[in-house]
């Protein structure tokens, strides 16, 4: 499937004028591709209490979800200055779960896009529950 990095990453960076982020100022967008070819977005949203933050990822994936699921197939995650913002460690678990290890993950303009197995080697996923349970 191609996948479009510059509408990606314009759909992220438009995302980021959408970010509550009053607390840190780390303004936070992301775009992805599912496998039907739907756009999905999110936005970072702080809170005064401020481990309970939703990361952009956050809202990405619960856009996926409510807007009919399948696969993700490639993700741009960006800050307010329209370059790329490496996915925290929770968010690469939730991009996982969503996407595997061949999930593409935007590396910016000019830079092969990184696999989503490569920032999280060795992943615990869906597979590992089902072989596991009761055991
Ligand atoms: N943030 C994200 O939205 N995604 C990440 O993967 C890393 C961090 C946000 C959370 C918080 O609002 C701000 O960036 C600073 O940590």
């Amino acid at each position: 499937m191609s996948v479009d990095w510059a509408r990606l990453r314009a759909e992220a960076a438009e995302m980021t004028r959408r970010s509550y982020a009053p607390y840190s100022g780390v303004l936070v967008g992301a775009c992805g591709l599912a496998d039907d070819g739907r756009l999905v977005r999110g936005c970072n949203v702080e809170n005064a209490s401020y481990g309970v933050t939703l990361c952009a990822e956050c809202g990405l994936v619960s856009d996926l979800v409510a807007t009919g699921g399948g696969r993700l197939v490639a993700v741009a995650v960006v800050a307010g200055d329209g370059a790329p913002l490496a996915p925290c460690g929770r968010c690469r678990q939730l991009l996982y779960e969503h996407g595997g290890e061949g999930l593409a993950v935007d590396a910016g303009p000019g830079s092969a896009p990184t696999p989503l197995g490569d920032l999280l080697p060795g992943a615990f996923g869906p597979d590992d529950v089902s072989a596991r349970a009761g055991r």
